[in-house]
């Protein structure tokens, strides 16, 4: 599922993220280059939706090791 249309990012690329160490807000917005030229900022407001799903995804990694 899309989390942010007008980057075309997914909640897989979030998890993924996340499983790299990527979890807080300000490392996500950086990543994905959220809240730069081109977005709605729709996300961006949203961005605790990302750091649910980018832990989700780190705790998934933690318990495959
Ligand atoms: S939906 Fe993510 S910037 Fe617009």
């Amino acid at each position: 599922m899309y989390v942010c249309l007008c980057n075309g990012i997914t909640e897989s690329d979030v998890r993924e993220a996340g499983r790299a160490g990527c979890v807080m807000p300000c490392q996500l917005k950086s990543k994905f280059g959220l809240k730069q030229n081109g977005c709605c900022g729709r996300c961006a407001k949203n961005i605790h939706e990302f750091v649910e799903i980018a832990v989700q995804g780190a705790s998934t990694s933690s318990v495959e090791r």
